[in-house]
């Protein structure tokens, strides 16, 4: 499973204490070594200032007590240049403890700095000592003090490229905090401000667009709402346009929302299409499944993919969050994939066979017979497929209007809302009274 693991694509584009939660999720997934895992964590710490942090994992590392030097002069020189930084912005840190003083603060930002220049003597120095001494606090893991005078530089802060970096400050600062609510918040401000700035290039720009969507993940995978918004990011034409740039590895990501988001069927279409497009740049499990169903139409090669969908959502960071259900661990994005994917493979094979024998699929679905026909009744339902069910029989009979097969697939692909269904005879309708529904 490891060659489906994209850490190492991801990395490269995030802030590098974001990528201490990935390495820590492989290490619970025992997908490398520990000692792989502890050294590239001892790596990205070397250019952090969570020197104790280094020390502990340098300690379990080779099983001693001893630190090499450099990591004991290395904390000296973290702490000497902490106390200085800090004596730097204490006369702007001191006027924004202050609750007094700050209320006199307006929303006019030049008048503000106009006003602490003049009154309070803080100009210009004092307010780049405040992003330095934001930044080293971030450096040394504490996120919640970062965020905080993050925002206040930015509230005074005139230059734009420097407001920009201290947005990104602020939203890695929440993402590591795990503050959904506000990271989602940050990411939509940074959206407008990645869109809306003038780049010194346009290299600039989609970098920072490329950048922002593997930050994106963070949030999208954790926020209640992010099933959508991603959804609505990935497909805009800038964003579609940078990960078909350079980043072919975000499409597992947008096709899992796509999967699990029964309101946004209508993007399935351009998703198999894109998916399609960059077929030699990149390819998983899931954009295979999605080629073998809807591209192909071969079943039982998508019936094999799903099996390692399963596996490569798991072992995903953004995915493969467990969840403890009495005695059990469970991985709920799996397990809403899974169902939704067989509900794709259902769909597609309605859409193909004139007749399905009722009893073959609860075989294949390992479902006794009542409860596959229920499953069906709903499914054709919700799809709106065009079918009828005959019971005497025993099958599900597809629609009879469509003129060939291939011309219906095509048609389908191209709306899968399919027309309205029909449904017949005393089993259904038993079925659905007991269910409540009104046909
Ligand atoms: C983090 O920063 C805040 C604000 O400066 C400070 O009050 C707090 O003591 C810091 N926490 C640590 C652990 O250094
Ligand atoms: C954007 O920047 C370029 C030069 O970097 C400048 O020529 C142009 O006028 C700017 N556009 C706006 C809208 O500020
Ligand atoms: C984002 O844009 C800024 C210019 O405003 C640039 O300095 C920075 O390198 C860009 N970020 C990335 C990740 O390319």
């Amino acid at each position: 499973m490891a060659q489906y693991d994209l850490t190492y694509k991801i990395a490269p584009y995030l802030e590098r204490h974001l990528v201490f939660p990935l390495l820590e999720f492989l290490q619970e997934r025992n997908l490398y070594s520990d000692d792989q895992i502890l050294k590239a964590k001892i790596e990205l710490l070397a250019k952090t200032n969570m020197v104790d942090y280094a020390m502990d994992i340098h300690k379990s590392l080779y099983h001693t007590e001893d630190v090499p030097e450099a990591m004991v002069e290395r904390r000296a020189e973290v702490v000497g240049k902490m106390k200085m930084l800090e004596e730097a912005a204490a006369p702007l840190i001191n006027f924004l403890q202050n609750p007094a003083l700050v209320q006199e603060l307006q929303s006019d930002k030049q008048s503000n700095l106009q006003k602490l220049n003049e009154r309070h003597q803080i100009g210009p120095n004092q307010i780049e000592a405040l992003y330095q001494f934001a930044k080293f606090q971030f450096e040394c893991g504490n996120y919640s003090g970062a965020a905080d005078y993050l925002y206040q530089y930015r509230t005074l802060c005139t230059n734009s490229d420097r407001s920009l970096s201290a947005l990104w400050g602020k939203l890695a600062a929440e993402i590591l905090m795990q503050n959904w609510d506000v990271a989602l918040e940050e990411l939509n401000r940074l959206k407008e401000v990645i869109d809306s700035k003038n780049f010194s290039s346009p290299l600039s720009q989609l970098q920072n667009r490329t950048w922002l969507m593997h930050w994106s993940l963070f949030v999208y995978f954790n926020h209640e709402n992010g099933r959508n918004a991603i959804i609505e990011l990935f497909f805009q034409e800038r964003y579609l346009n940078a990960i078909q740039t350079n980043a072919h590895h975000l499409l597992r990501y947008l096709a899992i929302a796509v999967i699990i988001n029964k309101r946004r069927r209508n993007s399935l279409k351009d998703l198999v299409k894109v998916i399609q497009q960059e077929q030699y740049t990149y390819k998983d499990p899931i954009t295979e499944f999605l080629e073998c169903l809807f591209v192909n139409y071969d079943f039982e090669k998508a019936q094999q993919k799903l099996f390692e969908c399963g596996e490569v959502i798991e072992n995903d960071f953004f995915l493969g969050k467990q969840a403890q259900e009495g005695s059990f661990v469970t991985v709920p994005l799996r397990d809403e994939f899974l169902e939704n994917a067989r509900l794709f493979i259902f769909e597609t094979y309605c859409r193909i066979h004139q007749c399905i024998d009722i009893r073959m699929l609860a075989e294949k679905l390992n479902m006794d017979y009542d409860d596959a026909e229920r499953w069906i009744v709903n499914l054709i339902r919700n799809a709106r497929l065009d079918a009828m069910i005959d019971s005497k029989m025993g099958t599900v009979i597809m629609g009879t209007q469509r003129s060939s097969v291939y011309e219906q697939i095509i048609e389908s692909t191209k709306q899968l809302s399919i027309r309205s269904y029909m449904l017949a005879n005393g089993v259904v309708a038993a079925a659905a009274a007991t269910q409540g529904y009104n046909l």
